[in-house]
């Protein structure tokens, strides 16, 4: 009777793992293709976390470009830093995380048409005796490490005087702690950061004009191509410019 019992059990058992494995395996043929969007989610309105979500203007761009290819799209949070290794180390993977098309990654990464423009800009405390761009020599000035922020700073006023750190929002608090006297970096976080910081204030100069645009593996015409021509018609039908107003509505 046990014996029975154990091969009547042993069946039903098969039976349901055979069931489970075919289901899966109709899921897997519904699944779409995966696409990653790497990015460095301390960057708001480009990308930043709402609770556990990454959400902002990239994050909503790279939705519409997986809708548009019919993929999946998986976003990938790491340091600003890792990007462009990981995108010429991963298939269907891109990078985007308000990066700025420079010509020394040029030569590592391959980018699309731009989707949008920044600026450089520097937050102070606000009682700072810091007013013009000329004021921060000799000063320490936070940026986030191998961002654009960064490659002004220590060219300009020495790497000695540059306190790199991994995370935007970590440059704000060293400048609130007092570790640092200003910070170089994008005038849409700029802008966001000195709204919800007390204390703080952004300079009345703009420091240099920059190309936001999405980067490919190198050498990867395909994806390139692909990314391209979402992006470009995302923008022409004024889907880029909806999703900017979104987050930056103009004064
Ligand atoms: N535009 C600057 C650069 O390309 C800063 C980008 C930082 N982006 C970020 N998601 N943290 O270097």
């Amino acid at each position: 009777m046990k014996k029975t019992l154990a091969i009547v059990f042993a069946l039903i058992l098969t039976v349901c793992c055979i069931a489970s494995c075919g289901s899966k395996k109709d899921d897997a043929a519904d699944e779409k293709e995966k696409l990653y969007m790497c990015t460095n989610a301390t960057f708001p309105p480009y990308e930043y976390y709402d609770g556990e979500d990454i959400v902002g203007i990239d994050a909503e761009i790279a939705q519409k470009i997986a809708d548009k290819l019919d993929m999946e799209l998986v976003i990938e949070d790491m340091e600003f830093n890792s990007i462009i290794s990981y995108v010429n180390s991963h298939d269907n993977a891109f990078g985007m995380a308000g990066m700025t098309v420079t010509p020394d990654r040029q030569e590592s990464v391959d980018f699309t048409t731009s989707y949008a423009k920044g600026i450089q800009s520097v937050i102070v405390a606000e009682d700072s005796d810091i007013k013009t761009l000329d004021d921060l020599s000799g000063k320490k000035i936070g940026v986030q490490l191998t961002t654009t922020g960064d490659i002004y700073a220590s060219d300009e006023f020495g790497s000695d005087y540059v306190v790199q750190y991994n995370k935007a929002t970590d440059c704000v608090l060293g400048l609130k702690n007092g570790d640092v006297d200003a910070v170089i970096i994008d005038n849409a976080p700029a802008q966001v950061f000195v709204e919800e910081n007390d204390g703080l204030k952004l300079l009345d100069t703009d420091y240099a004009d920059e190309d936001y645009a999405i980067a490919v593996k190198k050498g990867d015409t395909e994806l390139l191509n692909k990314l391209d021509k979402a992006i470009t018609e995302l923008i022409e039908d004024g889907t880029v410019q909806q999703i900017v107003d979104k987050y930056i509505p103009s004064k």
